[in-house]
């Protein structure tokens, strides 16, 4: 038993993408006994439910943005709402059935006739009509029984049929519902010509056995295709909606990032990889535009997607601890069961405290360096010491202190080693600096005060080497290499001496004032040697 190769970009041209899936091959022999539908519909319901999500809410031309990049994305259906909500909503959905898009457009709908014609009106291909059929439902919301309910998602579903429309069919909180009951819904609602009928998992109760046992049941009873609605709330909503699938289900709602009402939907990204990676169900969707389109809706939704999200978050494809970058490196197969770029997404190796010098390497030479081994090892010990501080280390981190090390003098070179430096300011006191330091072998002191503790530093080290007393400092620059009062700080000097040379040198501390007194005796130090 080991790894099964599935190559699942079948549409993608690019030969560069056709990195293989590699799942488990035990996946195979569950599957083998299952008769999976041989199509599953994506049915996106971002701009429906997704928009349900606590305190999101899109304006019409956010809506029809977001309908187009799903367009793109070559979902089968997309929901574009509930017109009979707002005169805004009724323009959006209005919109977006207008717009000419390759996607079915839907309407979510109660069993009302007035809901039923404004979702008409607004020239939607299809109409989502639901009604609750769960007794908790029925006894605390509704208020209605079990017969009467039958006879209005009967009622309507003829309505809207008798208007030419698709009908899709849900009976909401199906999953609470006694089974009977709910079979004799679908059964009534099919027969007066719905087109699907769709599962709800409206409060996310259900297992993923259950949910086969339920779609299977349903399967035996029902001719036309049908579709589930998952919920998010006890994190099970992809598993039960690929459990779903595994019982015969043609059509699976979902969102993208997985937004929704409460904890939310199926996500959108994880079904269609699943989809793709497990059981080899193709749905049309563009997988490269994936993350983009995430990108999208966390844009204009305002919801951050986490970083740790499956497929599209920020780590779905970053790699830290040595042990896998070393793997990764030599194998992407390796801790990769799926190639970033066929969800859109890059590979990101993270330097952080698990890094080993291998990927602190790689960072490095991308960036043009050369380091030695020995520069290298001064460079991981650096970034290693700043992660163990709690510091999140960037890029910019990674290049200012392997820069910074890099371009250091051999210590043999050296001609001034700093010891120590003392700085006192305040509001009431003048800077003053006393620095400690070995000039040639010997230990030389020299203190001064400043406009501030920076120039306090500089005065002492100009008074402690007289040597430099024709060193100008020409210019000074200071970066913050990343945001926070904690941030590395990066100090770059130029000096120039009597005879015109210029001495680039940098300091990178997280005290300004050390990094600043670093840069100076870098630059000295390369004035000594040109000296010598
Ligand atoms: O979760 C749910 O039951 C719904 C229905 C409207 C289908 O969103
Ligand atoms: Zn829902």
């Amino acid at each position: 038993m080991g790894l099964k190769l599935i190559y699942t970009v079948d549409w993608i041209n690019n030969s560069e993408l056709m990195q293989p899936t590699l799942v488990s091959e035990l996946n195979e022999e569950i599957i083998k006994r299952t008769k999976l539908p041989k199509y599953v519909r994506i049915f996106d319901t971002t701009l429906r439910d997704g928009e349900q999500t606590p305190g999101v809410s899109l304006t019409p031309e956010q809506k029809l943005r977001i309908a187009h990049q799903l367009d793109n994305l070559r979902v089968d259906s997309i929901e574009a709402g509930f017109p009979v909500v707002s005169e805004g909503e009724y323009q959006a959905v209005k919109s977006i059935a207008n717009a000419k898009l390759r996607s079915e457009v839907c309407a979510l709908a109660r069993c009302s006739k007035e809901d039923v014609d404004v979702a008409i009106e607004c020239g939607v291909d299809c109409i989502h009509l639901f009604i609750a059929t769960s007794d908790i439902h029925l006894k605390h919301k509704l208020k209605m029984g079990r017969k009467d309910v039958l006879k209005r998602a009967v009622d309507h579903v003829k309505y809207a049929k008798r208007k030419g429309i698709t009908v899709e069919f849900s009976a909401e909180d199906a999953t609470r519902t006694d089974l009977d009951f709910l079979k004799e819904v679908y059964k009534a609602v099919t027969k007066a010509g719905a087109d699907r009928i769709n599962v709800p998992d409206t409060v996310g109760v259900i297992t993923p056995k259950a949910m086969y046992h339920l779609i299977s049941t349903l399967k035996q009873e029902i001719n036309v295709p049908i579709s589930v609605h998952c919920h998010d709330d006890f994190g099970l909503a992809v598993s039960n909606s690929l459990a779903a699938v595994e019982a015969g289900a043609e059509q699976v709602h979902v969102t993208v990032n997985g937004l929704g009402e409460r904890a939310g939907n199926a996500s959108l990204e994880e079904v269609v990889m699943a989809l793709r990676s497990f059981y080899g169900i193709k749905p049309k969707v563009r997988t490269p535009l994936l993350v983009e389109t995430s990108e999208l809706v966390e844009r204009l939704t305002g919801v951050p997607v986490p970083p740790n999200k499956a497929i599209v978050g920020e780590n779905a494809f970053a790699h830290e601890s040595g042990v896998h970058v070393h793997g990764i490196l030599s194998f992407p197969g390796t801790y990769e069961p799926l190639s970033p770029e066929l969800v859109g997404h890059h590979r990101r190796l993270v330097v952080g405290k698990h890094a080993g010098m291998r990927s602190i390497e790689k960072e490095v030479r991308e960036m043009g360096l050369k380091p030695t081994k020995k520069q290298l090892e001064e460079i991981t010990k650096h970034v290693k010491s700043l992660c163990d501080k709690g510091k999140r280390i960037t890029d910019a981190d990674i290049r200012a202190i392997a820069e910074h090390i890099v371009g250091k003098l051999p210590e043999e070179k050296k001609a001034v080693e700093i010891k120590e430096v003392l700085v006192s300011t305040g509001n009431t006191i003048t800077p003053t600096a006393t620095v400690r330091l070995v000039v040639r072998g010997k230990e030389r002191v020299g203190s001064s005060v400043g406009v501030g503790p920076v120039d306090a530093a500089i005065n002492a080290i100009r008074g402690a080497i007289a040597e430099v007393s024709k060193l100008r400092l020409k210019e000074y620059h200071l970066d913050a290499i990343t945001g926070g009062s904690d941030a590395l700080a990066e100090v770059t000097v130029k000096l120039e001496d009597e005879e015109g040379n210029l001495y680039l040198s940098k300091g990178v501390r997280e005290d300004v004032v050390l990094a600043s007194v670093e840069a100076m005796i870098n630059g000295i130090n390369r004035y000594f040697l040109r000296r010598s």
